[in-house]
């Protein structure tokens, strides 16, 4: 490295580094608008890529953004099952992810053998699956649910014993809200919610007494005891803005965070030590997204056969939604 080029730590490098940002983020919208193509952001992505977006939501907004748009082509910045549930909701368009290596840890829990095994060790009971689950596994369940609709979907069904994959913790939530259900779980959870501890939070509470704590339902059952409200993401970020309360701990992954930070400057949000980062949804930036867009790449394709069938458990969803 010459010295011209050192590293220099007056803050000019951040400033050069969010003037190359808004610089890229012009040019995303300039051909977004040229390609008639729509951007739709998860509450976990990085700041500058929500940003860029048109609409910033939870899964299940997202999907009802995703059914009902009407541009050609839907930029999904997200996850891989997440871009897969808008090709199912829109299949005549062009979804794209802007890196597939985006997955989910969850999503990787559970493949579409397991998920015919589960049904065959439980025969007669319907199979609810969290969106958080590849098409494959869509396919082979009677319904899907996100994390704001877990509770409704399965009380809308008239069974009492349900299946519920992959997530053991928002099955666990599930059933202490509808009590009048048997929920037989799969073992399934998220890495990045299952690192949070009681003790995490406990300590944050001795900093922050005052402070409310709010929580996702992918958290363990002895952590969501904790909080004083459990919902998804975007729960969460409907409570603290209509809260009169000031300070909030957030019990989930750093994007959400770093939203609330951003929207709600005269509130003061925590995170527990150290934050949870979710690695997959953190492979979209910024470059990605202009790359994607240029080059249409990687869309996200869905064999005819899985397709019908995944598209029947989200569409089953939909309604119930
Ligand atoms: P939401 O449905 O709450 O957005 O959650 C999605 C997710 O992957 C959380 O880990
Ligand atoms: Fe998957 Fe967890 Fe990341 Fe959500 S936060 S995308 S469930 S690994």
């Amino acid at each position: 490295m010459s010295a011209l080029t050192l590293p220099v730590d007056d803050g000019t490098r951040a400033r050069s580094q969010t003037a190359e940002l808004q610089v890229l983020a012009q040019r995303i919208r300039a051909l977004a608008k040229r390609k008639n193509a729509v951007i739709l952001a998860h509450i976990y992505q990085r700041l500058e890529v929500q940003q860029v977006s048109d609409f910033i939501g939870d899964s299940l907004n997202l999907s009802r953004e995703a059914a009902k748009t009407d541009a050609d082509t839907i930029v999904f910045c997200g996850v891989h099952f997440m871009a897969e549930t808008a090709k199912l909701l829109s299949p005549a368009k062009l979804v794209l992810l802007p890196d597939m290596k985006a997955g989910c840890g969850m999503a990787d829990m559970l493949t579409a053998d397991q998920t015919r095994d589960f049904r065959r060790r439980y025969p007669g009971r319907p199979l609810v699956s969290y969106v958080n689950t590849y098409a494959e596994v869509k396919a082979e369940s009677d319904i899907c649910c996100t994390s704001t609709n877990a509770v409704r979907v399965v009380r809308s069904l008239p069974d009492r014993e349900i299946l519920f994959a992959p997530d053991k913790f928002l099955g666990a939530f599930v059933q202490k809200n509808a009590p009048e259900k048997k929920i037989i779980s799969w073992d399934g959870y998220c890495p990045t919610h299952f690192v949070i501890r009681p003790s995490m939070v406990e300590a944050r509470k001795k900093l922050s007494p005052d402070a409310l704590v709010l929580a996702h339902p992918e958290c363990a059952p002895e952590v969501l005891e904790m909080a004083d409200y459990v919902g998804s993401t975007q729960g969460i970020m409907d409570y603290a803005a209509r809260s009169h309360r000031r300070e909030f701990i957030i019990l989930t992954e750093a994007g959400l965070l770093m939203r609330l930070k951003d929207l709600h400057p005269d509130k003061r949000f925590h995170s527990i030590a150290p934050c949870p980062h979710c690695p997959y949804m953190k492979y979209v930036e910024l470059e990605k997204v202009l790359t994607c867009l240029e080059q249409e790449r990687t869309p996200i394709e869905i064999p005819t056969d899985i397709m019908s069938r995944a598209r029947l458990s989200i569409e089953r969803m939909m309604a119930i939604a």
